[in-house]
């Protein structure tokens, strides 16, 4: 039983329908969200945060050429027999995160690159009545309790809608969502506008959004009628402005550390956090990069061309 008077969040939506142009070549054939943090895909550690969350129903707004994201989800019978038959339970047990009970996974296709915004509407049948979970998986969270379990806490007390947010220096809020708050400083905090990607000097603050949300479903009608906004797409940062008028919306400044995958940089630091923070790896990777810290880069690392 939940222990909430608010509708409890079952349902995540994961936007997973982008090209992931800048990762290319890497991502010509793989999808961006199935590329690994350390041992595992990132699509699976926000599908695992969701999970934390008590998340039931896992909805993925896919794209084409996107197919191994939901098969990286099925259950492999034939795969499970061979581990088990060469007794590897630690590999099984890695394979079963990875395992999604049937009927739990569901996919809606976003048929036009039109914006984060429309990729969210396009979960509006699946996701019904009811207030959800987002996933924006570029960003990765590493936290003793995962962001998404954080700010349900914080959603069993308040209802309404709930904001994770994370601060960035001033010079970047124009890669971001960036919140005008009631108390910059305390940990929850009643929104009181949101701006998408703001110049440093009209940014409201250096709180951004970070890609975690709980949202109430008429956060869809609002979608809807939506007209493109910042680069030129339909954002979701202004239709939640508009939702704004009419409902709540806290901010959480959660406990941990934020990633952005969504550039290469971001993505190496993610790795070598995560690595850091494993109980397999951790160790061994603290000497590693002990090795590394004085060492200048020069050995050559560009593709390799034919010599004439
Ligand atoms: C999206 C959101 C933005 C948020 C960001 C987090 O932007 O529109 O508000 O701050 O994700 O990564 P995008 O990165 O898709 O341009």
């Amino acid at each position: 039983m939940s222990d909430t008077k608010f509708k409890p969040v079952k349902k995540a939506v994961f936007p997973v329908a982008g090209l992931g142009t800048r990762f290319l070549p890497a991502t010509k054939v793989i999808p961006k969200e199935m590329i690994p943090v350390v041992d595992r895909p990132v699509i699976q550690r926000a599908v695992e945060e969701a999970r934390e969350a008590g998340i039931e129903e896992f909805i993925f707004v896919t794209g084409r050429r996107k197919s191994a994201i939901t098969e990286h989800f099925e259950i492999q019978p034939e795969l499970i027999e061979e581990l088990e038959a060469k007794g590897k339970e630690k590999l099984l047990e890695k394979v079963r995160h990875s395992d999604m009970e049937s009927g739990k996974l569901m996919t809606a296709k976003q048929q036009k690159a039109l914006g984060l915004g429309h990729a969210v509407w396009c979960a509006k049948d699946l996701v019904g009545d009811e207030p959800f979970a987002l996933f924006l998986v570029d960003v990765m969270i590493l936290a003793e309790q995962g962001c998404m379990a954080q700010m349900i806490d914080v959603y069993n007390k308040t209802g309404g809608n709930v904001i994770a947010a994370y601060d960035v220096p001033r010079d970047i809020t124009h890669k971001y969502g960036i919140l005008d708050v009631e108390d910059k400083a305390a940990e929850l905090s009643k929104i009181k506008g949101m701006v998408e990607k703001p110049k440093p000097e009209n940014a409201p603050s250096t709180l951004s959004i970070v890609g975690r949300y709980i949202l109430q479903p008429e956060i869809f009608d609002i979608l809807e009628n939506q007209k493109r906004g910042a680069g030129n797409e339909i954002q979701l940062t202004d239709a939640m402005v508009k939702l704004m008028a009419d409902q709540d919306f806290t901010s959480l400044r959660f406990k941990g550390e934020s990633y952005d995958c969504g550039h290469h940089v971001g993505f190496i630091e993610a790795n070598i956090a995560f690595a850091l923070a494993d109980p397999e790896f951790g160790p061994q990777m603290r000497e590693i990069l002990q090795k590394y810290q004085d060492r200048p880069g020069t050995t050559r690392n560009e593709p390799r061309k034919a010599t004439a």
